[in-house]
């Protein structure tokens, strides 16, 4: 096992578009309506309700898988994966406790991939899609505590807003935030052995995510962005 190889593997899993592939088997461009974006929230919106959970999941698994592989096969010694998972031995990489930091930025490396995949996808020109799904597959294997505050926090934005970006953005914001309060609540902050790279990533990640919303940011100011609206009851 190559440290390089879970990153390559992530780039290429994070790169297949689904979203864009699941509306085109309806013969849909997705690109061309809605918000024109290619992630689940879009999918929904344009195709429907099955294709863009359909297109959640998938986008999430193509975060989830790699990371879970990379946390696995790359092993820090004195640190035992959340998510345990049996490969072969020949496929692991041990990495002593003394080198832990190595270790911990290969995983930290295909995190980032897998976003970096889905949002600049070569297979669509380099306009991927916003990287919510992809980035909450990858925190599915790397901090699920976390993950779990964070769709908390994602749905009381939502429920009360009905606005899917915003929910994104006050989430990608509170990321990193989340981290922090969970390597102090471990106690990792005060003894030293907290994940520096895990926050490092947090804020790149979540910075980036707000990036890729501005076209949402200036709709959400002008008050013009898609909103989901609960479905008025027929009266027939
Ligand atoms: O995850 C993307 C979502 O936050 C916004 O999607 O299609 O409304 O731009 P969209």
């Amino acid at each position: 096992m190559q440290l390089w190889l879970c990153p390559l593997i992530a780039f290429l899993l994070g790169s297949i578009p689904f979203g864009l592939l699941i509306a085109k088997a309806k013969g849909i461009n997705i690109r061309e309506h809605g918000s024109g974006n290619i992630g689940a929230t879009n999918v929904l919106r344009v195709v429907g309700k099955k294709y863009g959970i359909t297109c959640l999941l998938l986008d999430a698994l193509k975060g989830f898988i790699p990371v879970l592989i990379a946390i696995n096969v790359i092993r820090i010694s004195s640190h035992s994966p959340l998510m345990t998972f049996d490969f072969p031995e020949g496929w692991i990489l041990h990495i002593p406790a003394a080198e832990a930091l190595k270790g911990q930025i290969a995983h930290i490396l295909t995190a980032l991939a897998a976003v970096l995949g889905h949002n600049y996808s070569p297979w669509v020109g380099f306009r991927g899609g916003k990287g919510i799904a992809t980035s909450a597959g990858v925190f599915l294997a790397l901090m699920p505590a976390g993950l779990g505050v964070l769709i908390i926090v994602f749905l009381i934005v939502f429920i009360t807003t009905r606005y899917v970006s915003l929910a994104s953005i006050v989430a990608a914001a509170a990321l990193p935030m989340v981290t922090l309060w969970g390597s102090w609540h471990h106690g990792r902050i005060q003894d030293g052995t907290w994940n520096k790279p895990l926050f490092v990533f947090t804020v790149v990640i979540g910075l980036l995510a707000i990036w890729k919303h501005r076209s949402n940011i200036q709709r959400l100011r002008e008050g013009t962005e898609n909103r989901f609206t609960r479905k008025a009851k027929s009266t027939h």
